[in-house]
């Protein structure tokens, strides 16, 4: 059994297709001279980015073509993140400048989608105060994008549809990729876990998986295409397919991609610990086209808070299996989310996160001081300690990661590391590429290297930059 309850029917899917053909015949006789510009912004995580991608692909088959100024455009369309509340603060600042831009172009649409959107107190205020805001829907209904501009295009009204429900999955749609060498395939949507202090359960619905083989075949159609990365998405990609059996989940699929031909190279993210198994471990170690990199966040070192936290974890259990990832791949690299300042926390307790972090020694951390997320759990704890406090327990813990990043990074010197050559970097004629423990090298080398794997000797490693040189 490989087929999931989610799909969105083709007979809808199809619907959507005729009305991309509607809007581009609206669009030709609306703008005879040139294609119409849509400027997309997506913010957050990968998973947004992938479905800015898809928004971008619907948009392109629909006769738009891209900007990356919001001023000429005459689409403007952000797909939103509502993780913190600064991220949220920042689409509201983004979102108001265009006013004024809006008056000058009075033709112009603005959308605004994503998990943002999925709140209901945000919608709201778009409608009441964000007047010039044309379009806005929320995450479950992005596929209906063709319909939604064509009723901003033909009826002049405000198009509003933020329907709820658990999700669903849009296969086959149009995908404009933003890069030509590094391919993000989302395998799974939603999140079951409620983390207390995490709005994602709340405004992408309940956890779904695409099917095997449509990500295979997605995952041979980039590789085909000349793709040298795959990072596989989800927000937690170890419960892939968990209701299947055994050949249908996460450690079967890695598998299998990582036995297609070609030269490439697989990610995933992100791992939840609670259910990162030794058949996970396993299939990493046993392919060379597999990353040696682990991004496990554990977001607390004290067990009192991960409680507090609904992790289902325990330090040690963690531990545990960072021990035996080491073991099975001594060259791995680690990477983690952590949140300082979780309510109720207390300095001891902040001080179990500085430990393990000096015990695991990750190549790098995401940090994060705690955000209330109205509706979540987290939001009504009591939360007595003062944003100051905290920040001055955030910047101990970065100070102990620069320290620990730079000790890492010495012992790099003097080795060769295959990378993957992703952008020119700052100084003249050089060059920078990513290892597969996802450490940035800069290197002087020629243009044409983009886009391919490259041996570079580390030469001068800095704690944030490391140098090298290009070697055959
Ligand atoms: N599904 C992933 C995390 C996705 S969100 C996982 O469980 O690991 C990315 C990171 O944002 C989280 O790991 C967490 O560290 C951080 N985060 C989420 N909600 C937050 C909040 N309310 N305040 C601060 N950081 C938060
Ligand atoms: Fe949020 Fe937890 Fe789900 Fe990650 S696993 S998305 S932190 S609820
Ligand atoms: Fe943000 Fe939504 Fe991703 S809240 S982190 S864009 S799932």
């Amino acid at each position: 059994m490989s087929k999931n309850n989610f799909s969105v029917p083709q007979e809808e899917l199809a619907r959507q297709r005729e009305y991309t053909d509607l809007v581009r015949t609206v669009i030709s006789s609306r703008y005879p001279q040139a294609h119409p510009k849509a400027f997309v912004h997506t913010y957050g995580c990968q998973g947004n980015v992938a479905d800015g991608e898809r928004l971008k692909g619907m948009l392109q088959d629909m006769g738009y073509d891209f900007t990356e100024r919001a001023e000429e455009a005459d689409l403007v369309l952000y797909n939103t993140c509502a993780i913190r509340e600064h991220a949220q603060d920042r689409v509201f600042g983004n979102v108001g400048a265009l006013k004024p831009i809006k008056k000058q172009r009075p033709g112009m649409i603005i959308a605004l989608c994503g998990c943002m959107m999925q709140q209901q107190s945000v919608a709201e205020k778009i409608r009441e105060s964000y007047s010039f805001v044309d379009l806005v829907f929320g995450t479950h209904v992005a596929y209906k994008l063709p319909e939604f501009i064509y009723q901003c295009l033909c009826s002049g009204k405000r198009v509003f549809d933020l329907s709820g429900g658990d999700g669903n999955i849009a296969e086959g749609l149009p995908i404009r990729r933003d890069g030509t060498f590094k391919a993000w395939i989302p395998i799974m949507y939603g999140c079951n876990n409620f983390c207390s202090y995490c709005i994602v359960p709340y405004v992408r619905g309940r956890e779904r998986s695409r099917d095997f083989d449509a990500v295979l075949q997605e995952a041979k159609e980039v590789i085909d295409a000349g793709y040298k990365e795959i990072t596989l998405l989800g927000q937690n990609v170890n419960s892939y397919n968990r209701d299947l059996e055994k050949d249908k989940q996460f450690p079967a699929l890695l598998k299998a991609i990582s036995e297609l031909e070609g030269d490439f190279i697989i990610r995933f993210m992100t791992s939840h610990p609670k259910d990162c198994t030794e058949e996970l471990l396993q299939v990493m170690a046993s392919s060379e086209k597999i990353a040696k990199h682990l991004h496990l966040p554990f977001q607390s070192g004290n067990d009192r808070v991960l409680r507090e936290m609904n992790r289902h974890y325990d330090r040690k259990k963690y531990l545990e299996l960072i021990e035996r990832a080491y073991e099975l791949m001594p060259e791995l690299s680690i990477t983690s989310d952590v949140i300082v300042g979780f309510p109720g926390e207390t300095y001891e307790e902040f001080c179990d996160t500085l430990s393990l972090v000096e015990r695991v020694k990750y190549t790098s951390l995401f940090t994060f001081i705690f955000s209330p997320r109205p509706g979540t759990k987290a939001f009504s704890m009591p939360d007595p300690v003062s944003r100051e406090e905290k920040g001055r327990w955030f910047r101990e813990l970065t100070d102990l990661q620069e320290k620990i990043a730079g000790e890492r990074t010495a012992s790099m010197k003097g080795r060769v590391y295959r990378v993957l050559v992703e952008e020119k970097a700052k100084g003249e004629g050089m060059l920078c590429g990513r290892t597969e423990g996802n450490i940035m090298i800069e290197f002087p080398g020629d243009e044409s290297l983009i886009g391919s794997f490259a041996n570079v000797k580390v030469t001068n490693p800095r704690t944030w930059i490391v140098y090298g040189e290009f070697v055959k």
